[in-house]
């Protein structure tokens, strides 16, 4: 094979590993690695066997093309650079004791990244493009590339939220700053988790970004209440309902707004806890159709709270606190923070400082 030939396939090679690799939510976590290390060695290669271009990197005269080249490439490979970096701090398999630096949130900068290269190839290959089509081809050329890289902008996110499972190590995510109250403390959560008979395979689980350590899954505001609980102390309860919802995370949805049309009131399973005991009530929710699961407020009912103080954290899937706060203060007469804490679904496990920060506003000066 000659040199142009090999170059031809390790660029095709290239192309491809990067789109699969871009849809790794798809598949195992340890063969998103695997190829992700593949990718990266062929960067490598494809470097070593286009080194001509570093060589005349100061040479020549720069006109725009050239320029723009220059820049979305070195942009490229600054991308790339951070996918790996970011990829070995998020390591489920084959670098899990590699982690580093866990406060950030490496999952949405390896998401950033990997929308940036992507942008970033389209553009490098438009320039490529250019000097071999022009006039209307370009402009179709162009266009396409344009109606690309907005797919990617808008798309990789959404599947990032709906197919990508989290691994995580919750036993170690759980822990950090310690946040001492002067009062006694209850946190009480709702989560999909713990009311949903999920089938043995859980693999088979849809729904919106699940978090699995090992096999078990874990609840978004589960996994909060775990933080809140660890900083705090005091004692943690969950709200569970003698229903169960359905697996999947559409038909529970369903079942939710059903349940918030009807105004319904879900009994409550466990035994009730005595929380008017208690000075300060972290209350820790998933924003359900821009408002309080009607769970949380057959809990909250049950209640005589006043002179207590309810911290609320909300998970949600882009909407926020939406309008739950004003269910939350009709449902009881605690005095509710003013300001509460509201975590995307995918920036959970890296919220355990945001959570810690959250809740020194009302703990011991
Ligand atoms: C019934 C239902 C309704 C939802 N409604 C909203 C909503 O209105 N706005 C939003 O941003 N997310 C919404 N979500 C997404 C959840 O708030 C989000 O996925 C949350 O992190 C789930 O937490 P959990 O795993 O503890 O149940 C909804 C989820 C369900 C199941």
């Amino acid at each position: 094979m000659g040199k142009t030939a090999a170059k031809k396939c390790i660029d095709i090679l290239l192309l491809l590993l990067f789109f699969i690799e871009l849809g790794g939510m798809f598949f195992p976590s340890l063969l998103h690695e695997l190829l992700g290390f593949c990718l990266l060695a062929l960067v490598l290669v494809h470097n070593a066997i286009n080194n001509q271009f570093y060589k005349n990197f100061f040479r020549g005269t720069n006109n725009t093309h050239r320029t723009a080249n220059k820049i979305s490439i070195i942009l490229f490979g600054v991308s790339l650079l951070i996918l790996a970096v970011s990829g070995i701090a998020l390591s489920p398999d084959l670098l899990a004791n590699a982690h580093f630096a866990e406060n950030l949130n490496w999952r949405s900068i390896h998401l950033g990244a990997a929308i940036a290269a992507l942008i970033l190839l389209f553009t490098h290959l438009l320039l490529h493009a250019g000097r071999y089509i022009h006039g209307r081809r370009f402009v179709i050329a162009a266009g396409a590339v344009f109606v690309l890289a907005a797919a990617g902008i808008f798309g990789m996110p959404y599947l990032d939220r709906w197919f990508h499972q989290v691994h995580v190590d919750r036993e170690k995510i759980v822990q950090g700053e310690k946040v001492p109250f002067r009062g006694r403390v209850l946190t009480v959560y709702f989560s999909r988790v713990g009311n949903t008979d999920f089938p043995p395979n859980v693999d088979a689980v849809s729904g919106a970004s699940v978090m699995k350590d090992k096999e078990t899954i874990i609840g978004n505001a589960e996994m909060i209440a775990a933080m809140a609980h660890n900083a705090a102390g005091g004692e943690i309860y969950a709200i569970r309902t003698e229903k169960t919802y359905p697996a999947g995370y559409i038909d529970t949805t369903k079942e939710g707004k059903k349940e918030i049309a009807a105004g319904e009131r879900p009994a409550i399973r466990e035994p009730f806890p005595a929380a008017e005991e208690y000075d300060v009530i972290i209350l820790v929710y998933p924003l359900w159709w821009n408002t309080m699961p009607m769970a949380v407020e057959s809990f909250l009912e049950r209640y005589d709270l006043s002179g207590k103080t309810i911290l609320p954290i909300v998970t949600h899937g882009s909407g926020g606190a939406g309008d739950s706060l004003s269910a939350l203060r009709r449902a009881t007469n605690a005095t509710v923070a003013s300001d509460c804490l509201t975590i995307y679904s995918s920036d959970i496990p890296a919220s355990r400082q945001a959570i810690a920060d959250y809740l020194k506003k009302y703990a011991v000066k």
